[in-house]
């Protein structure tokens, strides 16, 4: 369990002493203190919240606010694990002084301590822009959800030759622009490999196989709140949406029998 702040170079060193890195989501105050509590070395703000938190369909309409909100939310754990926001859609892809403000807004007004954004060599200039202000970056490589309707849905990236192969450079030019880290979703394992071994930075996967420096989960996947569907690499440590009925179905019975509030709850 992480005791003082975990920093963006602690990240980076875990990997060359071969310690693996746990990162989780989170998007509001008692989740983000119940993760960090646990010792998550980082909690991601990600854009992810506008489907599990707001059950759109996908993230694309998830707003530069919205994101802003959360983070403010979750810093407010004062978390010891590293704060990463998450940049929505548009909120970076149209220039690097686009990309530079947000990720500023995402420190300044959502106290973040990092941003991540999806996308590869086409983002180099948005990345560096971004670390020139020294705000550390994380990258986003394979199934970006932000790219969906480019790729016909949520599907497994890098499966032929040359896609695997275009990825691995994606990483060495996201790596060569200053990023500190980098999100490898929905590809496979030994591409995943591939790639956690040509670079220097560590990759965080998330169906991305075992060889990756670090794992990462929706934390409502992986504890059983999010039923709408569980996609293959989703490990459930937990079941607790039926434990949450149970405990609400109680509350009514006890309010609808007198049983709650008993003479304990009540003020003199
Ligand atoms: O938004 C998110 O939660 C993410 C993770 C799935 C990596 O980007």
């Amino acid at each position: 369990m992480p005791k003082t702040k975990v920093t963006v170079p602690e990240i980076i060193q875990k990997k060359q002493r071969g310690e693996k890195i746990t990162m989780l989501t989170a998007y509001d105050f008692p989740m983000a203190s119940i993760l960090s509590k646990a010792g998550i070395d980082m909690l991601l703000v990600g854009d992810s919240a506008g489907m599990v938190v707001a059950g759109a369909p996908n993230s694309l309409s998830v707003t530069m606010e919205q994101m802003l909100y959360h983070t403010w939310a979750v810093s407010n754990a004062q978390p010891a694990s590293l704060i990463v926001g998450d940049m929505p859609f548009m909120s970076y892809q149209l220039s690097p002084q686009q990309a530079a403000e947000n990720a500023g807004r995402f420190v300044s007004e959502g106290h973040a301590e990092s941003v991540k954004l999806e996308g590869g060599a086409e983002f180099v200039k948005e990345i560096e822009a971004i670390v020139k202000c020294g705000v550390p970056v994380m990258g986003h490589l394979g199934l970006t959800p932000q790219s969906i309707h480019k790729f016909g849905g949520f599907k497994v990236q890098g499966r032929d030759e040359e896609a695997a192969r275009k990825l691995v450079e994606d990483a060495v030019a996201i790596e060569q622009a200053g990023a500190f880290s980098i999100v490898l979703e929905a590809v496979p394992a030994d591409v995943a490999k591939k790639i956690t071994e040509s670079l220097a930075i560590p990759t965080i996967g998330i169906g991305a196989g075992p060889h990756c420096d670090g794992q990462v989960l929706v934390t409502l996947d992986l504890l059983g709140m999010f039923e709408r569907f569980v996609p293959k690499f989703v490990k459930r440590y937990a079941h607790l949406a039926p434990l949450v009925e149970e405990a609400v179905k109680a509350y009514i019975e006890e309010v609808k029998s007198g049983a709650f509030p008993a003479k304990e709850h009540v003020y003199k």
